[in-house]
Formats: C-alpha cells, structure tokens, sequence
C-alpha cells in the first residue's frame, strides 16, 4: 500500500497541524511505503515573502523529522525538486474541465482571501495536486477535512485519464483522521486553531513551559464544572479533553472518569503538565537539528532521488499513452 500526502512550507506549525496532520503520517511510515512532500509549488500560489520560502521549508522539514519522520522509513523530499510534478500538472490540464476548478471551495474562498492575487495558479492548485497524488500511484491520501475535495478531483481525473488513454493511474482514496481531524481555538473553541487568526487561541509545536501555561490556564471554557466531552454544549472542555487524549493516548472516556469530581482548574493542570513533557523533546530535538542544516538539507536530497525515479518511470508511461513518445 502507498500512502502519499504534502504540506505547505508556511511558518510554524501547531498542535493542531501536528494532530490533524504529521502524528498519522508517523503512524504510517510503520505499516505502509509513504511518501511525504515538502509542497513549495503550492505555497507560491498565495503572497509570500522569497526570502523567507527557503526558510520555512527547513523549519518544516526539521519540524517533520523532530515529530518522528523517520528518513530511513519515508521519501521526505521537497516538491520543486522533482520537475515531474510540474510536467504532469500540464497533462492533467488538458483533461481538467475548468467548471471543476470553478467549484472548488479552497479557491473561492483564498479568492475572497486574497482578491489582489486571483491567479491562475490558484485556479490550478488542484490539479498539481492531483498530479502530487497521481505521479506515485498512491493509494491513500491522509489529509484534514478541508482537502477531501481536492483528492475527490485527483479521483475523477485519475479516471478520465485512464478511460481515454488506457490504465496508467491508480484511483487514489482520502483519509482523514478519527479524531482531531479539527482542533479548535483555545480562545474560541467554535472556530478552528489557527496561528494567523489568533496567536493565543494556539499552542505551536515548539511552545516554551511558561507559554503553554499561560495559553492553557487562559483557554475558554464552557459554564458549568463538570468534566465532559459534548461538542455541541461544551465545545470549550471537549476540546481540551480532546488534545489531552491524542497526546496521553488515554481514551476519553476514561478521562472523563478520571476527573469525576473535579474542576476545571485541576483538569487543565494535569493538561499543562502533559503538554510541557509532550513538547519538550521536541523543542530540544528542534535545537540540535537547527545546527544541523547540511543534515537536514542531505535528507530533502535523498528523497528527492528516490522520489525521483518512482516519477519518471509513471512519466515515461504517460508520455508514451498521450502520444507524445
Ligand atoms: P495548513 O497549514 O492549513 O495547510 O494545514 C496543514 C495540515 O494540518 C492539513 O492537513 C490540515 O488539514 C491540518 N490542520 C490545520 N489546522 C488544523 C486544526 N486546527 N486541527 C486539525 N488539523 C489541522
Ligand atoms: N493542499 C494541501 C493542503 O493545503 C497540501 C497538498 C499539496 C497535499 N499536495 C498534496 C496534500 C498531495 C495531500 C496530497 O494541506
């Protein structure tokens, strides 16, 4: 089985990225042949600072690599570094209705976004995508909530493709979390977390002690004193239980069990204290990895070969089947 997903190089990352997204990517390099991608090709679609783009893709890459991306299980490798993406994206086009891409609800609301910019690019984003998906004949794509139209699109023009030119593509599926595929604001529980929207209503990946208490202690809370998971009625503790599930791995349940009887205040101690143990290896890993860009930078180099091969040999295929060899 092949498992294929991408994010984007954009500043650092938070717990919520980290729960909805990289903690089942870990998961899976155990028990499947994953490849994971660096996508700057997707970032440039929106304003972004070129000075800065090299940057965040090592902040991600180290960020990837101290969550637990293990390069000796993986391809870890950065998009632009495989010109294939690049050549399939054209190919997909010329099968790609434009009514698709039209209806696209990432691109209309990044158009209400960014009205400046409503670049071709940004109508594209799908479809390199797509060819991301496509060009490794991925089977599974784990991704949040707000992607799986975008895979459903890489689905439809796997199959038009090969239904007009012979089987080339496998029919990638989507896969999004069990939990946590949305972690909410500590600030506004009903909005998801976000860094641009609200610094306090989020903890980064590499929160220091006394920034994670302050957030935690500070983080809305619903009326009442009990100690129960109700998304609807208590979205503010449900979400606290929910972080402090995926990184205790204690059921929630047993959590609610755990702290019959008591408030809020103990709760959210008990979730600091987790938090602070959690993260600090990963602050201290970050650190070391940080002095080490050749490292860093060696292991995007070995996966842009590996990858690199798996593309050009689908390429070759897809050449020869539109015509083009
Ligand atoms: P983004 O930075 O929005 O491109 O997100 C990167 C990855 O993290 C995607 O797979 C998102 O679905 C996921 N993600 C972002 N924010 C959250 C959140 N608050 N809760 C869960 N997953 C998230
Ligand atoms: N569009 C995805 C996001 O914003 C990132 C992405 C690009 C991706 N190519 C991909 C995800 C291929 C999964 C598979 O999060």
């Amino acid at each position: 089985m092949r498992v294929f997903s991408g994010i984007r190089p954009t500043g650092e990352l938070h717990i919520g990225n980290y729960l909805g997204s990289i903690k089942q990517w870990v998961e899976f390099q155990e028990k499947a042949e994953c490849i994971f991608c660096i996508v700057d090709l997707h970032a440039i679609t929106t304003p972004y600072n070129p000075r800065e783009l090299q940057k965040n893709i090592l902040e991600m890459a180290i960020a990837y690599l101290v969550a637990g991306l293990d390069p000796e299980k993986c391809i870890f490798f950065v998009q632009s570094t495989v010109k294939e993406h690049l050549e399939l994206t054209w190919f997909l086009n010329t099968i790609c209705p434009i009514s698709e891409l039209n209806r696209m609800t990432q691109f209309k609301e990044k158009s209400k976004q960014f009205k400046e910019s409503i670049n071709a690019g940004l109508l594209d984003y799908p479809v390199l995508m797509a060819s991301d998906i496509l060009l490794y004949q991925t089977d599974l794509v784990p991704v949040g909530k707000d992607q799986k139209q975008h895979v459903e699109l890489a689905r439809t023009l796997a199959r038009k493709f090969n239904r007009k030119f012979g089987k080339t593509f496998k029919e990638p599926q989507v896969l999004l979390p069990k939990i946590g595929e949305k972690i909410m604001s500590l600030q506004n529980p009903r909005k998801k977390m976000s860094k641009t929207d609200d610094p306090k209503g989020c903890i980064g990946l590499f929160e220091t002690p006394e920034a994670i208490e302050e957030k935690i202690m500070a983080a809305v809370t619903d009326p009442g004193k009990i100690i129960k998971y109700d998304s609807m009625k208590k979205p503010g503790i449900s979400n606290l239980l929910t972080i402090h599930s995926l990184f205790s791995g204690k059921p929630i349940k047993g959590l609610e069990k755990n702290f019959r009887n008591k408030g809020y205040k103990e709760f959210k101690k008990s979730l600091i204290k987790l938090l602070i143990n959690s993260l600090e290896p990963f602050r201290k890993k970050r650190k070391e990895l940080l002095s080490r860009e050749v490292y860093v930078r060696e292991i995007l180099k070995q996966g842009t070969k590996k990858a690199q091969m798996v593309a050009a040999s689908t390429m070759e295929n897809v050449r020869k089947k539109i015509g083009l060899v």
